[in-house]
């Protein structure tokens, strides 16, 4: 069967970590892709079974649709990086990926990352959930009884999964 092949990439808000998290419990079973920004260079050189590739590389295979990328998480994703979706605009590799996503009709899932949000970003978050864009902030629940911040990432990181059709047990469901 074919590997799944996932971009996961991070854009300039506070959570960088959480991206960089999601990519390394992504399964083996999946083809990853990791949208690198200069200051994640350094530490995830490193990370096995993954192609990085740079934010201004936008030549990079990932950047046609034709290469056939499957799904896409932009985590976190910034108020810039939002409304530059939302416009159309694709000036790196990271706005590029996701405006093929939404030309090809596959999944992209966004988790924009501020507090509070302004009618701009709200809008430019609801116009992308019409065109089927998946808007997943990183917002807590309380129910699965999560004590320390690395459940609490797993729980975010774990909703996510669900989202890309991934299986896990990164939090204790609803039952
Ligand atoms: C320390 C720091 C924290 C930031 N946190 C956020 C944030 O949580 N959300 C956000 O939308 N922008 C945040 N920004 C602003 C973005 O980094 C800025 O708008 C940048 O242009 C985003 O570029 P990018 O979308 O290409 O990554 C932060 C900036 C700094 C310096």
């Amino acid at each position: 069967m074919r590997r799944k092949k996932i971009v996961v990439a991070t854009s300039g808000a506070s959570g960088v970590n959480l991206g960089l998290k999601a990519l390394k419990l992504l399964p083996d079973e999946v083809e990853k892709h990791f949208i690198i920004t200069q200051n994640a260079e350094v530490v995830f050189e490193k990370e096995p079974n993954t192609t990085f590739h740079k934010n201004e590389n936008i030549a990079s295979s990932i950047s046609s649709g034709s290469f056939g990328i499957d799904a896409m998480i932009i985590a976190p994703c910034s108020m810039n990086t939002l409304a530059k979706i939302a416009c159309g605009i694709a000036d790196n590799l990271v706005t590029r990926c996701a405006s093929v996503m939404i030309k090809e009709h596959k999944k992209l899932i966004l988790a924009p990352r501020e507090m509070p949000f302004s009618a701009i970003a709200l809008e430019n978050m609801h116009k992308l959930s019409t065109l089927g864009v998946i808007i997943a902030p990183p917002v807590m629940a309380y129910y699965s009884n999560q004590q320390t911040l690395d459940e609490m990432e797993n729980f975010i990181i774990g909703k996510w999964f669900d989202l890309l059709g991934i299986e896990n047990n990164l939090y204790k469901r609803w039952e």
